[in-house]
Order: C-alpha cells, then structure tokens, then sequence
C-alpha cells in the first residue's frame, strides 16, 4: 500500500483529485468507481475546478458508485444519486446517463444486484474505485461481520453506521437501516484503489487498516492484498500510524 500524507483536507482532496485526474487523462473512455460521504467532497470540488480549466475532460468516463439507501429514489436530497448529481456530475462534462448507482427504490433488490454487477463486468471492470472508510472500518457498506461479500448486494446497517449517518437526517426513524452495496470482490477487482480519510476521527481506524491484521471484522483491511492501492490521508488522520 502507497501512504501518502498530506498536511491537511484541502491538501488531501487536492491531491486525490490529482490521482483521479491522471487515469481519465490517461485512459479518455475509463471506468470511475465513485464514493459518497463527507471525505470525497473536497476532491469532487477540485474535480470540477480541473475540469472547468479543461485539465480534465469527462465526456467519455462512466462511473459506477458504491452504494445507495434502499427505500430512498434519487431525488432524496440524502439519497447517494442526489449526493452524486449535486455534488459532481450536475457541473462536470459528464453524460448522465453513463453514470451508474444502484437503485433503491427497485422491487427486486437481488436483480438490481446481479445487474449491477454485470453492468460493471461488461464495462471491463472498473479502472480506479475511489473510498472513504467508515469508523468501523467499513467500505462502502460492508460492515464488519463474521462473513463478506464477494458481489453487490443487500446489507443490514451497523448500529454505529446509522448513528453516524443520522447527521443528515431530522430523525433517528428516517434513517436508512438498509442498503444496496457493491460487495468486497467487486471492489478488489478495480485495477486501482484510491482511499481518502482526514481527522482525527479516523486517525485509529486507519492505524489499524494500514498496520493491523486482516479481518472480517475491518472489512476495509482486505485492501492490503490488493495490489494496488494508494491511501492518501491528512496529518491527523495519518497521527496514530506506528512506523
Ligand atoms: C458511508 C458510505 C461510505 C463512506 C462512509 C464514511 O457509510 N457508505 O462509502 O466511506 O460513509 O463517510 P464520511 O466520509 O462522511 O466519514
């Protein structure tokens, strides 16, 4: 795993805009694996800078994301299709209709599932999936558990998971208890593995990512037989890392 230690999040989002930027340049047609969350919005922002001084140029890119609320339609200003379209694709060059998230309004979860995956596999697979990491150590919605997931599929919520979600809620009941996820194997198949994380709140989660065991109970530890993953996170979050 590649560490790179930025001094703060503006730093750290830069510099995975960077990252993200250098395989479109490099591959016009790629595969985004794209992430929700607090952390990547600092680096969508510069995403959407690089591409207004035409540094980097959508027309061609499909995303796929990692997740989405079940019970939420796209229009929730919670839902992660909303988050994605607010947040990135309504100001880039992108064409929305090669931007992929999982729907969770669908009747049938396991069809979606199954889709979704092959949509992916007739993509050519995805060629850089970007990640925030949970404080449990989730990715995507992989919760830690006794077993993991190879494909997309339904999750059950950590309690820890939706208590820290319910930020963005008005209640504790409007919080989703459920969720469509890519699975484990579908991310470990990307060719490149971007994570992002800043603060301190991280700074224990991510000591145990970079210098713990590998356990069901991270799921984001699998990372470390990938054989490509760059982790980029600010000083405070890089503050309990041993060596
Ligand atoms: C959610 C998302 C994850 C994300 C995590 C961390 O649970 N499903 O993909 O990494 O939140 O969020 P934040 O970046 O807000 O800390």
């Amino acid at each position: 795993m590649r560490i790179i230690v930025e001094k703060n999040y503006e730093a750290m989002s830069k510099r995975a805009a960077e990252e993200i930027a250098k395989v479109v340049n490099n591959k016009p047609n790629c595969v985004l694996g794209l992430a929700t969350g607090s952390t990547p919005e600092g680096l969508y922002k510069e995403l959407i800078s690089l591409n207004k001084e035409e540094k980097v140029d959508f027309s061609k890119v499909t995303s796929v994301n990692l997740d989405e609320y079940v019970g939420l339609s796209g229009e929730h200003p919670q839902s992660y299709r909303y988050f994605m379209n607010t947040n990135l694709f309504n100001h880039i060059n992108i064409d929305k209709s090669r931007t992929f998230v999982p729907n969770g309004l669908v009747k049938d979860i396991e069809e979606e599932c199954k889709r979704y995956d092959e949509r992916i596999n007739e993509l050519g697979g995805i060629d850089i999936q970007l990640l925030g990491i949970g404080n449990n150590g989730h990715i995507g919605f992989n919760e830690p558990s006794e077993f993991l997931y190879m494909g997309t599929h339904l999750t059950g919520l950590a309690e820890s998971t939706i208590e820290a979600n319910s930020r963005f809620f008005d209640s504790m009941d409007e919080v989703p208890k459920k969720a469509i996820t890519m699975g484990l194997g579908g991310i470990m198949k990307a060719k490149k593995i971007l994570l992002i994380a800043n603060g301190e709140k991280k700074a224990e989660i991510i000591a145990k990512l970079v210098e713990g065991k590998i356990s069901t109970q991270i799921p984001a530890s699998i990372l470390q037989v990938h054989h490509d993953v760059t982790i980029i996170v600010d000083e405070a979050a890089a503050s309990l890392i041993k060596k």
